[in-house]
């Protein structure tokens, strides 16, 4: 008999033997052969079952409700069979059976062994002093043609959130087509491309040839995109070059000196808001996000349309004075790096982690003209664990 299907598309080598099943709350307890143990709800295995009753065939996706399933549902006997699968007989008389390779993956509060990382994305790495040399450059042709070239690129924005693409051409259609190449492009009210030229009436400062301080952009939408794109068509112009600089390194740096600080940037509600003529979008969140292992995910840094805070008075000074903090570590020389674009590049970034700017341009001097998008992060977080995927599936 071979090992049962998976409720999932996935491939699930299995690096540790199943070594026993016992029932226990009317859950199961399993133990593996490294000593890892942990114990499954019911209803975690029950709604999981791989069996075509429980997970649509074709979809994979759950066609048994929970409404469907007895409310006091318990697991009767629990058992790993020959093949080292878990075989459950349920309190109903049913008979489900699990992957082992599937069971450990998704095991509920690991124990007895290091927590293992469930997620098989690529781990995040922060700028260290003298990034700018270190900044991810791809021959653009490469990756437009796909293979290892167009993967080296998904995985520096992942890593490293940044990479600049060269030798791609200084045309309009080029951000129209490569950036897709990672997923949809995400249109707003300032349109699906942008372009950063100096205009007279501008509805933004990026539309001015003023010194542009680091930000990320569009902190006022309630999902900030998530990469952001930047072609340059020409930079002729005295002036312009690009600054950047890691956000979640700035953010850790407060978290290990100003805990306290930290936390009020975490925690305290904050408001950014547009300023324009004709809209009025605004979002409220703290300014830097934590996901659920504590790690930083975002930091909304807008140093120009943050609202009036309403939070408590020692709650806004704290929040001034962490971000006083951050703004002067950014300052500092090995917290930024600055770089010049030239035309037929593309610098590509994470907008929700890497901040931006730019110094001032003197328009009279030449012509600067980038043209820009965005693309959620989510389409490269997917393409990046379907590449995982190719890997364990080859594994098995
Ligand atoms: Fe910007």
């Amino acid at each position: 008999m071979a090992l049962p299907e998976t409720p999932d598309f996935e491939s699930y080598p299995v690096h540790q033997r199943l070594v026993s099943a016992a029932v226990e709350r009317g859950g199961v307890r399993l133990h593996w052969a490294d000593g890892g143990h942990c114990l499954y709800h019911p209803l975690t295995l029950r709604e999981h079952a791989p069996d075509p009753e429980t997970t649509h065939p074709v979809t994979r996706e759950q066609s048994l409700m929970l409404i469907d399933i007895p409310a006091g549902l318990e697991a009767a006997s629990a058992d790993v069979d020959g093949e080292g699968a878990l075989q459950v007989r349920w309190s109903t008389g049913e008979d489900s059976r699990f992957h082992p390779g599937w069971l450990r993956a998704h095991a509920p509060d690991l124990m007895g062994v290091p927590e293992e990382d469930r997620d098989p994305l690529p781990a995040r790495v922060t700028w260290a002093g003298g990034f700018a040399n270190q900044i991810p450059r791809l021959h653009g042709p490469d990756v437009v043609a796909g293979g290892p070239a167009r993967e080296a690129w998904a995985e520096a924005l992942q890593v490293w959130g940044v990479a600049i693409l060269e030798g791609l051409d200084a045309t309009p259609e080029v951000v129209e087509t490569v950036p897709a190449l990672l997923g949809p492009i995400r249109e707003t009210n300032f349109g699906k491309f942008f372009d950063v030229i100096s205009k007279p009436d501008a509805d933004s400062n990026a539309y001015t040839s003023m010194a542009l301080p680091l930000h990320v952009d569009l902190a006022t939408r309630e999902s900030m995109p998530g990469l952001q794109f930047l072609h340059c068509m020409s930079n002729e112009a005295d002036g312009g070059d690009s600054i950047l600089s890691d956000g979640f390194y700035l953010a850790e740096c407060l978290r290990a000196e100003e805990p306290e600080l930290f936390e009020a940037l975490t925690t305290v509600q904050v408001t950014a808001a547009s300023k324009a003529k004709s809209t009025d979008y605004r979002w409220t969140t703290p300014i830097i996000g934590t996901d659920e292992t504590g790690a930083v995910s975002e930091i909304r840094w807008n140093p120009w349309l943050r609202a009036p805070m309403k939070a408590s008075f020692d709650d806004v000074d704290k929040v001034y004075r962490g971000l006083r903090f951050l703004f002067e570590l950014s300052e500092r020389p090995e917290s930024r790096v600055v770089t010049r674009l030239g035309a037929g590049d593309m610098l590509s970034f994470d907008n929700r982690r890497v901040l931006h700017g730019r110094t001032g341009y003197d328009p009279s001097t030449g012509e600067r003209r980038l043209r820009g998008c965005y693309v959620d992060r989510e389409h490269l977080t997917s393409s990046l664990r379907i590449a995982e995927r190719r890997k364990r599936a080859a594994l098995v």
